[in-house]
């Protein structure tokens, strides 16, 4: 197959996946094209607000909430729309909700100040199933802003990725990505003084076995360089003083463990995988440990003792 002719919107459609969430996942890439464009138009100011989490807000933070919102909510099969940037759930009303949406808008905003890459984080559930767990999220996907801007997403057939070309199209670049059971960087998050000792000792293990560090700060860039080098690990784990660690199991967990699986990865909070884990309230925070298998199972051995 010549990648280089096939778009997103073909692609989508021969995947023969259900017509409206192929259009949903359609509307979520155009609105990746408009937040993309907001990025590029050098919007660094802060708004003045704070988010759910009592995070300083950008105005882009804002702005891509607000355009994904628009596009997601419009579409009369959605049941609801959760952001990361606001406080409830949206409750659309719509006559015949058939999916539901959550979506970090901008995940890591506070490097687009340093020029570092930043991403969209979106998961999509079964019909009003968000507050349960991540095994209704039947698609899920990223766009990450950075010298390019790549769109990696899976319907559970696959993950492929997707880049944005000059003439404003998401244009196929990778089919069926996959990752080794074993791979060669480590990406720790959280600070190492807060870090547990099982977790200190695992990430001990990995530098002597040879792991490379590589960490922006970005989980989108972080998780998807794991994946484009086809393994490794990624984890933000529980703190002394802040056990659940920082990371969203809605917006930022479930959808890329859904994604992790689906491209032969495994994601586990150290003791259960983070698609099985219970949803109490949508802000909810879960330490994470995801990657290739082998990383995986390894944290399991530390973390589980
Ligand atoms: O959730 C926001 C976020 O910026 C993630 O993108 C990133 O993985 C994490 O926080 C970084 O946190 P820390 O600065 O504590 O390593």
């Amino acid at each position: 197959m010549d990648h280089k002719s096939v778009l997103l919107r073909k692609y989508l459609y021969d995947e023969g996946i259900d017509p409206d969430l192929r259009r949903l996942i359609h509307m979520v890439s155009v609105a990746g094209k408009y937040i993309s464009a907001q990025l590029k138009a050098a919007n660094r100011k802060m708004s003045g607000t704070q988010n759910a989490s009592e995070e300083h807000q950008l105005e882009i933070d804002k702005k891509a909430d607000v355009i994904l919102q628009d596009m997601i909510t419009q579409l009369d099969y959605v049941a609801e729309y959760a952001s990361e940037e606001q406080e409830v759930v949206i409750k659309t009303k719509h006559p015949a909700p058939k999916y539901s949406v959550s979506v970090d808008p901008l995940d890591g905003s506070s490097l687009i100040d340093v020029n570092l890459a930043v991403g969209t984080i979106v998961g999509i559930h079964r019909c009003e199933k968000l507050i349960d767990s991540g095994r209704h999220i039947v698609a899920a996907l990223y766009i990450l802003y950075g010298p390019l801007t790549t769109l990696v997403y899976t319907s559970g057939k696959g993950v492929h990725e997707f880049v944005l070309n000059p003439e404003g199209e998401f244009v196929l670049s990778q089919t069926h990505l996959q990752m080794k059971p074993e791979g060669k960087i480590y990406s720790p998050g959280g600070l190492r003084t807060h870090w547990t000792s099982a977790h200190r000792q695992y990430i001990d293990d990995l530098i002597t076995t040879g792991y490379k560090l590589r960490y922006s700060g970005g989980l989108v860039p972080d998780f998807n360089q794991i994946l484009m080098k086809g393994g490794g690990m990624f984890a933000y784990p529980g703190l002394i003083n802040n056990p659940e660690g920082k990371l969203r199991l809605l917006f930022e967990l479930y959808p890329l463990a859904f994604i992790c699986e689906q491209a032969g990865g495994a994601a586990t909070d150290g003791v259960t995988p983070i698609l099985d884990l219970k949803l109490a309230e949508i802000h909810q925070r879960a330490p994470i440990y995801i990657g290739s298998t082998t990383e995986v199972e390894k944290a399991k051995g530390y973390l589980s003792t």
